[in-house]
Formats: C-alpha cells, sequence, structure tokens
C-alpha cells in the first residue's frame, strides 16, 4: 500500500514559481497539493540547503558549486529574480526552514538527497539525520508522515540508512537495471522512483507484484498522467500543477 499523496508538486511549485524556495512550497500549497518533491544538498559548513544544480547559476547568480559557500553566505543570495520581479529577494532555504513550512501546513514531502559530487556518503547521512531530529519530536509518529527520502545515489541512500534507518527511501533510476528487485533490497528500500518516459507495464507490474512503491517522474501531461495511474502507478511528480490538480488522482482511481 503507498500510504502518501499520489499527485506530488516537483520542487515545490513545478512551472508556477522559482523552484525549492519558500514561495514555491507556498505556491504549491496554493494550488491545493499537500505534497512536494525538493531537492536537498550540503552547503560548505554542512548545512542541508535545497537546491537543484550543484553549482551557482541558473536560479541563483554567480559562480561556483555549493560546496564552497556556506547556508548564510546562499540565504543571502537571491533564488527568486531569475523566475521573476515578484520573487526578487527569495532565499536560498535551509532544508529545515522548507521542512517547517511544510510541516506547520500538513505538506508531505518527497526529500531528493542530491550530493554535490564527491559528498555522497555525507549529504545522505546528514539529510537523514537532519530528518530524524525534525521529527523525532513530533506527535504524529505515523509512517505516512514521515519524509519519503529519494536519491540517484546508492551511496547517499546507504549513508542515509546508516543515519536514521526508520526514515523511509526510495531509490531513483533513470534507466532501470535488470537488477533494480535486488538494489531495493540491498538498500531496504521501500519504493522505486522511475523516469516515466522508461516504465512499460511490464516493468510496473513486477515492481507492484514484488511488493514496493512505483513513483514516476516528472509527468505533466493528462493523459500520460491517467495512464501511468491505470499500470498501477502509486504516484508522481509533476510540474504542471495548474493543468493536474492535487485532486487529480482521485478522479481517476
Ligand atoms: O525526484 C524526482 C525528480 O525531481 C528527479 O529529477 O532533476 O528534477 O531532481 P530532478
Ligand atoms: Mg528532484
Amino acid at each position: 500500500m503507498w500510504p502518501y499523496p499520489r499527485i506530488v508538486a516537483h520542487r515545490g511549485g513545478g512551472t508556477l514559481a522559482p523552484e525549492n524556495t519558500i514561495a514555491a512550497m507556498r505556491c504549491g500549497l496554493d494550488h491545493g497539493f499537500r505534497a512536494v518533491e525538493f531537492d536537498v544538498m550540503l552547503a560548505k559548513d554542512g548545512v542541508p540547503v535545497v537546491m537543484h544544480d550543484p553549482q551557482l547559476g541558473r536560479t541563483v547568480a554567480g559562480e561556483g558549486s555549493i560546496a564552497d559557500f556556506t547556508a548564510q553566505e546562499l540565504a543571502a543570495r537571491d533564488a527568486g529574480i531569475w523566475f521573476g520581479p515578484e520573487f526578487e529577494g527569495e532565499p536560498v532555504p535551509t532544508y529545515e526552514q522548507v521542512a517547517r513550512f511544510c510541516m506547520q501546513h500538513g505538506i508531505w514531502m518527497n526529500v531528493e538527497i542530491k550530493p554535490v559530487p564527491g559528498h555522497e556518503e555525507q549529504t545522505g547521512w546528514s539529510v537523514a539525520q537532519a530528518t530524524w531530529r525534525l521529527f523525532a519530536g513530533q506527535p504524529d509518529h505515523r509512517a505516512a508522515a514521515l519524509p519519503l527520502l529519494s536519491s540517484f545515489s546508492f551511496a547517499a541512500l546507504e549513508a542515509a540508512r546508516f543515519a536514521a534507518a526508520e526514515i523511509p527511501r526510495g531509490l531513483l533510476i533513470d534507466e532501470v537495471p535488470a537488477d533494480w528487485h535486488a538494489q531495493l533490497r540491498q538498500l531496504g528500500a521501500i519504493s522505486l522512483h522511475v523516469n516515466h518516459r522508461r516504465l512499460t507495464p511490464v516493468l510496473a507490474r513486477a515492481v507492484k507484484e514484488a511488493g514496493f512503491g512505483l513513483f514516476c517522474y516528472t509527468v505533466n501531461d493528462p493523459v500520460r498522467a491517467r495512464q501511468l495511474l491505470e499500470w498501477g502507478v502509486d504516484g508522481f511528480c509533476t510540474d504542471r500543477i495548474d493543468l493536474i490538480g492535487a485532486q487529480f488522482a482521485g478522479s481517476v482511481v
């Protein structure tokens, strides 16, 4: 059973807000979403921050690796202006800031561990530890309330398991390898997160029959979304939060 929401706002607010910012989380919330995916990596001082690219340049002006700036230095940079003047001054948030916003508003989190290359183990460890610290004191200890950590990095997920085995993990994969089942078992992962373009009905059935959750990224066409749900996909993230509403799954399954 998939205990999580089926439709997840990608990077907070999909195409409607600057990715991976608090403004994006608020945008997803305003569009009725109660589930978000966002990306986390470590700043120079080891603080988990919410960023997609491992370097400055695309969403935050400047040059250099995220691992060369402290969280405070990143917070002083503008992660909103590239998207539109109305978002000027939106900072690079820490994981803790985004998580607290989500927890306060009842938003479920799929936290993608996205290490700066070379920092895989440390990032997996730190994000899992930070997640555990955030949730350990919470009155709601239901498994469904915990975030789902996912990553393309096997090493990061292994480290996350050692750091906080209680926080569930999912393996992100583009080209699905023949040994996907063994990899999930080795990680103690609960779910496989696949590029929807690589998914076939046969693979979807195999994943479900093996007892794992099946999540797809990033699904922006409502027709395709419907097809994937019919194939047995448990959930997916979308950039088109305007086209594929949070209630979409309820209208299909
Ligand atoms: O977590 C699913 C999806 O976000 C993976 O790709 O590059 O958008 O982080 P990316
Ligand atoms: Mg991501």
